[in-house]
């Protein structure tokens, strides 16, 4: 597939003031089967997961399975899948790494130092992401500006040359207020975490709940700067 840098910058030109749903009803049309949601069953997440199964039942939806998940977090795939009638596509980590990994650093690794960290981030999710990727052109993602101060600059469609396709972020715009009100108006299935003080939810030994008010990603990884507070999917 051959994208140029221009055809990028107008496609940004063209969504960035466009509502998601039209975004997205664009994209699926052209790429198809080619195109999924990569979803960590986060709020925004959700919200693409409703938008885009509106615009087609058959939309492909895969998320990575660290192993090390909240339980609420699987339930809430299930409950996603039963509300939607679909099946996401989970895909995990290979075991002989993640044993290795665990055998020689230990099974809490993360906390002992940034690169112990990042390298669990490494082998529990970026090599599943490499095999989700397969027959992909083009991956969504629910990235938003408000996030963190890693993401203010994202742009709703990038050339993701990490991993050689087009990346989206249809909700790149959003506030975490916009995104509540669509989940609330739509009745679309969320983690009950967020009723219990995690605004963003990650691996459970890395996620914590953050006080009324707080930070939306002071919870995750909270022992690191904030600067430093990414695992890798989403390097530029
Ligand atoms: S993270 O990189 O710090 O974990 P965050 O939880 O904010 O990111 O999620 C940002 C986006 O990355 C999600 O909206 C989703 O598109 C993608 N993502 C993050 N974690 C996963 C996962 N486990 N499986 C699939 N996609 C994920
Ligand atoms: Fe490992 Fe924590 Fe990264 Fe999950 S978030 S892959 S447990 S370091």
């Amino acid at each position: 597939m051959t994208i140029t840098p221009l055809q990028i910058e107008q496609w940004n030109a063209e969504f960035e003031n466009k509502d998601p749903q039209a975004m997205l009803r664009f994209f699926m049309q052209r790429f198809g089967s080619r195109l999924a949601l990569s979803s960590s069953l986060g709020a925004e997440d959700q919200v693409l997961t409703d938008m885009m199964v509106k615009e087609d039942a058959e939309v492909r939806i895969f998320t990575l399975d660290t192993g090390r998940l909240f339980p609420e977090t699987y339930q809430l795939i299930a409950r996603t899948e039963e509300h939607y009638h679909i099946r996401m596509e989970v895909f995990f980590p290979p075991l002989e790494k993640v044993e290795e990994m665990v055998r020689e650093n230990g099974i809490n690794l993360f906390y002992k130092s940034l690169e112990l960290r990042k390298q669990c981030c490494h082998v529990r999710k970026m090599e599943a992401l490499r095999r989700a990727f397969a027959g992909l052109d083009v991956w969504v993602c629910g990235l938003r500006r408000e996030q963190a101060v890693t993401r203010k600059q994202v742009n709703k469609v990038e050339w993701d040359e990490a991993n050689g396709l087009l990346k989206l972020n249809p909700l790149a715009d959003w506030t975490e207020k916009e995104v509540w009100a669509y989940i609330k108006k739509t009745g679309a299935p969320y983690n009950v975490l967020h009723d219990k003080g995690f605004p963003s939810i990650g691996c459970q030994p890395c996620t914590r709940a953050v006080p009324a008010g707080g930070d939306v990603r002071e919870g995750r990884w909270w022992w690191e700067n904030p600067e430093q507070k990414e695992c890798g999917l989403h390097v530029k």
